[in-house]
């Protein structure tokens, strides 16, 4: 903890919804430091803000109070536009409902995001094809989302969440819509894909695996975030979880 290198920041962070004449508060004034390289899982009741906490440090949404910063960048001092600009260079999102873009086939959704950054051709195509191969996914190329399972279909979205190589990737219960054993072969590809090539992790998850393995657990109650006691460690028990033996 003494080399951190703040990957993520956020600094007395509230958010709260107007609701007529009532306001809603879902995040107060929450503080927090993520460290490069911290695989963190997020906790908490359904409706207590996990999904506005990953949308605000994903600079999809921006908070009623406090500042955010990704590496040195102040999101919140920016632009729409400029928060968008960094967010695609920064932040990869893999979400429940997969958000695959009906339309596009599986090698267009993958190279989205880099041709909205403006890259161009062949080199584009070379590293959404190497992501898809990494994801098992080479022989579905040119399939549409419609036409694949839901744990294909989150399998794209991981190749699509890290075309971009980003710094930080954001999963919002990502099995959440898969049965146990697709969630664990997913799972597995954002641990091996990400995690441990150094990328920062943040999920939010129920599976007790992944709570394992965790070097952070926090937890959202009442709009505060609680920091759960690290995962003690447990060299013969649940660290050793299925889907983090292959090398
Ligand atoms: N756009 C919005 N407008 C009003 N209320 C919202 C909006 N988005 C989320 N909320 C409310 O904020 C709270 C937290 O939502 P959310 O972050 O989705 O929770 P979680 O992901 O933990 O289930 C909920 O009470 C939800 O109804
Ligand atoms: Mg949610």
């Amino acid at each position: 903890m003494s080399n951190c290198q703040p990957v993520i920041r956020l600094d007395r962070v509230s958010k709260a919804y107007d609701e007529g004449d009532a306001r809603r508060i879902v995040l107060h004034h929450v503080s927090l430091t993520i460290c490069k390289g911290e695989f963190v899982v997020l906790l908490g009741k359904s409706g207590s803000g996990k999904s506005t906490l990953l949308n605000l440090i994903g600079g999809i949404d921006v908070p009623t109070e406090g500042d955010i910063w990704l590496g040195e960048h102040c999101i919140t001092a920016l632009s729409d536009h400029e928060r968008t600009l960094l967010r695609r260079k920064y932040i990869g999102f893999v979400f429940q409902a997969f958000n695959l873009i009906p339309v596009l086939n599986v090698l267009e959704n993958v190279m989205l995001p880099l041709e909205l950054s403006g890259a161009r051709g062949g080199e584009v195509r070379a590293r959404a094809q190497s992501l898809l191969e990494q994801v098992g996914l080479a022989h579905r190329m040119s399939a549409f989302p419609d036409q694949l399972s839901g744990g294909e279909q989150q399998r794209v979205a991981i190749a699509r969440a890290l075309i971009s190589d980003p710094l930080v990737v954001l999963a919002d219960e990502p099995t959440g819509n898969l049965d146990y054993e697709t969630g664990q072969t997913v799972l597995e590809l954002l641990d091996t894909l990400t995690r441990r090539a150094g990328k920062n992790l943040v999920m939010v998850t129920h599976s007790e695996d992944v709570i394992g393995i965790a070097d952070r657990v926090l937890r959202l109650r009442d709009g505060h975030l609680i920091e759960s006691p690290a995962t003690s460690p447990a060299p013969n028990g649940r660290a050793s979880t299925q889907y983090v033996t292959s090398a």
